[in-house]
């Protein structure tokens, strides 16, 4: 069985982020499943500009071909005000641009959130597969995974230890590998 190779966007800059805990998560679950998930770093990216894109910045440059090479993308992201981080949208524009180089398009999409509110980061999602219908990306449905009130769910290291939690991310996984299989 080929490995499928993954690129793992957090939405979150935190240290000691929920969001980025579940993506660790998912990287160890990953494995049973055929999958290595590389967590891609987007803090470094600049601010986008539309000036900036000729010469493209290293960081972006390196960026565009983490998911360019990557047989689909996981996508963990916070809810910040009823939407997802301007980090994880910065980093989406640069991935989309310079216009006729997009290095998402067509590829399989995997959402997951997390949130420290009960419903775990719903909106955020729902405004994740709308941005993603313009970089024509292919979202997998079903199952969800929106994790709400995390204090609860992760520890003080930031590791995923609710077990009804850890399991749903596996079934997620299961399908994941599954949806990124029919792009091949
Ligand atoms: C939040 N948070 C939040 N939570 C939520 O459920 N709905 C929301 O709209 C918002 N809005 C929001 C805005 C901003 C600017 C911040 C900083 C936070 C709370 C959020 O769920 C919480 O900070 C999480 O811990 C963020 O995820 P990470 O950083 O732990 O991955």
């Amino acid at each position: 069985m080929a490995i499928l190779h993954i690129a793992g966007l957090s939405g979150s800059l935190r240290e000691k982020s929920y969001n980025t805990g579940l993506l660790r998560a998912a990287q160890r679950y990953g494995a049973e499943h055929d999958m290595e998930i590389e967590m891609i770093e987007i803090g470094s990216l600049p601010l986008f500009s539309e000036d900036g894109e000729s010469p493209l910045p290293a960081a972006v440059v390196a960026f565009k071909e983490k998911i360019a090479t990557a047989d689909g993308v996981l996508f963990v992201t916070p809810e910040y005000n009823y939407s997802i981080s301007g980090s994880l949208k910065n980093a989406i524009e640069w991935g989309t641009r310079p216009y006729g180089n997009n290095s998402f398009n067509d590829k399989p999409a995997g959402i997951m959130s997390v949130s420290v509110g009960i419903l775990g980061g719903v909106r955020a999602q729902y405004h994740l597969r709308q941005i993603l219908v313009s970089p024509n990306m292919h979202v997998m449905n079903y199952p969800e995974v929106m994790v709400g009130q995390a204090k609860e769910k992760f520890n003080e290291a930031g590791e995923l230890v609710d077990e009804p939690t850890q399991k749903r991310v596996k079934e997620f996984l299961a399908a994941f590998a599954e949806w990124v299989k029919k792009f091949q």
